[in-house]
């Protein structure tokens, strides 16, 4: 007899070969025997169920095989095992006590050998759910009227300012990769599109090696005309996340499950409809907690967090918007807040304390324009046809940008943004 596992997108079944049965000949026990680990076959069947229960496994049914074919055969010696690779922190831990040790395969190792690493159930299930985030943006704009667009990746200057940008050369012209699709978005919203929606990559050259920052990432990026007030593009933050939430939560138990096997979480808690700090709210809470912080600075990642803690035991949620940020802090385009120009008509939306969107209404006054992005040391000559966009009648407008790797990474609670990008680009790393 021989039995051996065959799996499909992180399914997996038990196949048997048996001679006694007289279904193979010896020669096909001996050649399935001989198949190296991770080969790709092809298996005919019949499927049954079993004589006796498989044991260690739960599935109920097996694969009596009839022929079996090596369609390309792997490498005898695998860089890493998928057993290993597919093993939760808990079980090694045990191991360890139990003095039989279980491998554990580091994040570099897991990546340098990405192709095999994402065929553990987990990876399959995170980037099962990563398809299903980005259907459900797409599906929930389309039909809330906002039409898709491309916009160039190559670009003449910077969108968000400061030396995250990759600068190359652009037949003899200096350009950059788009840090976001910022100015293109808003150009369309000048163009009559009314609203729009972008995804695609974008680039920052970071030079801090974090949990959550990544040199290319995937931006789901919205961009509306608005009415009166910028809490109409907060409306749709609101409306587009809690659909999605809860269209994850009742079609993707099985990628959920599969994920919390190997990397356990709580479910995100969130409110039907979503809080609203503003700024010096958020500030007070701190401040009534005993974290002093500057009230027209920003806050960094320890305080984020901090914040995310009050606002759970506050208001028993881990997903809300702060808004009204301090304008100094805010990009050029911002809209400063029309009672008070210390402060900015933005937003920034956060889960279990950590950043996943940044928002705001734009300036949509050209001169106005001109002079932020003087003031923010931006050169004004490389965007002149963007702020020459809005000479020609231009619509109150704003809109967000979110970071895709960080939506999964924070609503499965996990700990590292490499985890939920399939090839991830950082300082360090631009292979495989
Ligand atoms: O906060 P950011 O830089 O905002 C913009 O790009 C604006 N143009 C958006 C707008 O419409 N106002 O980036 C938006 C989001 C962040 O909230 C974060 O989720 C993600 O993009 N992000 C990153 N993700 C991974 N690696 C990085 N280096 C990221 N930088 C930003």
């Amino acid at each position: 007899m021989c039995f051996f596992t065959v799996r499909e997108m992180g399914a997996t079944v038990q196949c048997v070969l048996s001679v006694a049965e007289g279904l193979v000949s010896a020669q096909m026990v001996k050649f399935a025997n001989g198949i190296s680990k991770e080969s790709f076959v092809d298996v005919e069947g019949v499927v049954s169920v079993p004589k006796a229960p498989i044991t260690g496994a739960s599935q109920q049914v097996e694969i009596q095989v009839r022929k079996i074919y090596c369609v390309n055969r792997a490498a005898p010696v695998l860089p890493i095992s998928i057993e290993d690779a597919s093993r939760s922190e808990a079980e090694i831990e045990s191991s360890l006590e139990l003095g039989e040790p279980l491998v554990r395969v580091n994040q570099d190792t897991r990546l340098n050998n990405r192709v095999l690493d994402i065929r553990t159930p987990a990876n399959q299930a995170i980037f099962s759910l990563e398809s299903d985030v980005l259907r459900l943006f797409s599906q929930f704009l389309w039909k809330s009227g906002f039409r898709q667009i491309c916009t160039p990746k190559l670009t003449a200057g910077t969108s968000e300012g400061g030396a995250a940008v990759f600068r190359l050369e652009y037949k003899k012209q200096p350009a950059c990769l788009a840090q976001s699709p910022q100015l293109h978005k808003q150009m369309a919203i000048c163009g009559d599109f009314q609203r729009v929606f972008v995804v695609g990559p974008v680039f920052r050259a970071e030079d801090s090696y974090t949990h959550r920052h990544l040199c290319e990432f995937t931006g789901l990026d919205v961009e509306m005309e608005i009415k009166w007030h910028y809490s109409e593009v907060m409306d749709i933050v609101d409306s587009l996340f809690v659909n999605m939430f809860d269209k994850i939560n009742e079609e993707c138990q099985e990628a959920l499950e599969a994920i919390s096997k190997q990397y356990p979480f709580k479910p995100l808690k969130y409110l039907r409809k979503t809080l609203r700090l503003t700024f010096e709210e958020g500030i007070q809470m701190l401040k009534d907690a005993g974290i002093e912080v500057d009230p027209l600075g920003d806050l960094n990642t320890e305080t984020e967090r901090t914040l995310g803690k009050l606002v759970l035991e506050k208001y028993d949620t881990e997903f809300y918007i702060l808004h009204r940020y301090p304008l100094a802090v805010r990009p050029f385009y911002t809209m400063p807040c029309p009672d008070n120009p210390a402060y900015s008509n933005s937003f920034d939306v956060f889960i279990r304390g950590e950043e996943i969107i940044s928002g705001a209404q734009r300036v949509h006054m050209p001169e106005m324009l001109e002079t932020r992005a003087a003031q923010c040391g931006i050169d004004v000559k490389t965007i002149s046809t963007y702020i020459d966009s809005f000479r020609y009648g231009a619509p109150p407008h704003g809109g967000f940008g979110v970071g895709l790797e960080r939506v999964v990474m924070l609503f499965c609670g996990l700990d590292n943004i490499r985890k939920t990008s399939l090839f991830p680009r950082d300082p360090r790393r631009l292979e495989p």
